[in-house]
């Protein structure tokens, strides 16, 4: 019968250590539990076993850590989390504080992650059966087996207490030594203006392709969705009626949402593409929105004191000239207007900060993710990638530029936003939210005002 289970085979090391899980959690069995040897690495500073490594998941055929992915005994295969959608449950076992429970249609019951299974005894090759069928190829360091005398549960405890972990710092401290990394950024002023728009009008085209189908042309990408449009929503009072500016506005989806709650919106963007996408939407969709292509840097199109209400939603990051644009809707704002502006965090947000997790490759809370800052004071533009997406130039600056800016431009900061989704949001997509959006603030809002 052929092995219906595949192991990772990344990186062997020459020079094996024990298993980092098998030694965490002999650490904590009273009962001997076998330390295995490392033969495994993702990342050359922890090593698994081929109990705790990674797994081939039978539907996506993608490779996962071993917490991710449940067994279920009726098909006899293993499935992921991405493909599974699973709930977060707050659970006390060895050093952990939660496991994950997959609903299975074929049983009509929960099952759970590979790590709470061991604990319980009901993982899959704790059992006879599957030994006995020989349904995985047992490698060589698979043994020895273990398995708790009694089968046991571990303790419910409050998601808030789950989430409650401590300062790992020390720790990758000592595994680690000193670690250093330093940017090396552009001076704003060097950067070419033209380069900036050539290469937002290149990925605009992929943006809109890619985006089509997963909803985010409608609501937003899933950092929008889940932290950062639910505190927006929660400090703009009734829009109706109002003239508002959705600046930078990209395919337009949170200016098409202002104006079905009733307000006159303008959204301009510097990308032709995106507002033509905006244009033939509105075309369809008859919103009475409106649509501009222009930099953020030149509003002329707008005479003084327009708007009732500027928005604006991750922009500000991709602006060169940033001081330049707060002038320039200060100018189209009435006085005591409101500047409502999202923006990466200049401390966590990805050009601050450098983040980290042991083992590379797992998506629990519990495994050493830091996010370190260096060189804070630095700031500047870079060429930052994500996803799939050509190269676009980000600009980093620290919380006293961007206030200096603003109260040059002529604006008071009311209020800053750290925005945090909630637990309950937290339990249905813990594998979005619950390993770090919880623990720093990728995104910042300021509620800005124009008064004198
Ligand atoms: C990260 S996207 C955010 C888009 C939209 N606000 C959203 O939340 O989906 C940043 C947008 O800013 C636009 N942008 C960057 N620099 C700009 C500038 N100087 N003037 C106008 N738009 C600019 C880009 O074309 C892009 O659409
Ligand atoms: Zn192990
Ligand atoms: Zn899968
Ligand atoms: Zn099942």
């Amino acid at each position: 019968m052929p092995s219906i289970v595949s192991f990772m085979h990344f990186y062997q090391p020459a020079d094996p250590q024990s298993c980092y899980y098998c030694v965490k959690i002999s650490e904590i069995e009273a009962e001997e539990y076998p330390i295995r040897e490392g033969i495994f690495t993702v990342e050359h500073v922890v090593f698994r076993c081929s109990w705790h490594s990674q797994f081939e998941c039978s539907k996506c055929g993608k490779f996962h850590h071993f917490s991710w992915l449940f067994w279920c005994p009726t098909e006899e295969r293993l499935i992921c989390g991405s493909c599974r959608k699973p709930s977060m449950k707050p659970i006390k076992f060895w050093d952990k504080t939660y496991a994950y429970e997959f609903f299975c249609e074929k049983c009509n019951e929960v099952h759970y992650d590979l790590f709470y299974s061991e604990f319980r005894g009901t993982h899959p090759w704790q059992s006879e059966h599957y030994k006995l069928n020989s349904i995985v190829t047992i490698p060589e360091n698979w043994m020895p087996l273990w398995k708790p005398y009694n089968p046991r549960m571990g303790e419910n405890i409050a998601i808030e207490d789950a989430l409650s972990l401590s300062n790992n710092v020390e720790e990758i401290r000592r595994r680690l030594g000193d670690l250093e990394f330093h940017s090396s950024l552009t001076p704003q002023n060097e950067v070419d203006h033209q380069d900036i728009q050539k290469k937002w009008e290149e990925d605009s085209v992929n943006w809109i392709e890619n985006y089509e189908k997963s909803g985010e042309l409608d609501e937003g990408d899933i950092s929008r969705q889940l932290i950062i449009d639910p505190a927006f929503w929660k400090i703009l009072d009734n829009v109706q009626g109002l003239k508002v500016l959705d600046a930078g506005c990209g395919n337009g989806y949170f200016a098409r949402k202002l104006a079905k709650k009733g307000a006159k919106v303008y959204g301009v963007d510097f990308s032709d593409n995106f507002i033509e996408y905006c244009k033939v939407r509105e075309a369809k969709e008859q919103l009475g929105a409106k649509f501009l292509q222009t930099s953020l840097t030149d509003l002329s199109f707008f005479e003084n004191e327009f708007f009732d209400l500027i928005i604006s939603n991750v922009v500000l990051v991709d602006v060169q000239d940033y001081q330049k644009a707060f002038f320039e809707l200060n100018r189209i704002l009435k006085q005591d207007g409101r500047f409502i502006w999202s923006n990466l965090h200049p401390a966590f947000g990805r050009l601050g900060s450098y983040l980290l997790r042991l083992p590379l490759d797992t998506s629990r809370n519990e495994e050493r993710r830091y996010n370190l800052v260096d060189r804070y004071f630095d700031s500047g533009g870079t060429l930052v990638s994500w996803e799939n997406f050509q190269p676009l130039w980000q600009f980093h600056r620290t919380f006293s530029e961007y206030s200096h800016a603003l109260k040059e431009a002529g604006f008071t900061i009311r209020e800053i936003i750290e925005p945090k989704p909630d637990l309950g949001l937290i339990k249905e997509n813990p594998r979005a939210l619950a390993f770090n959006a919880d623990r720093f603030p990728y995104f910042i809002i300021f509620d800005c005002i124009k008064i004198d």
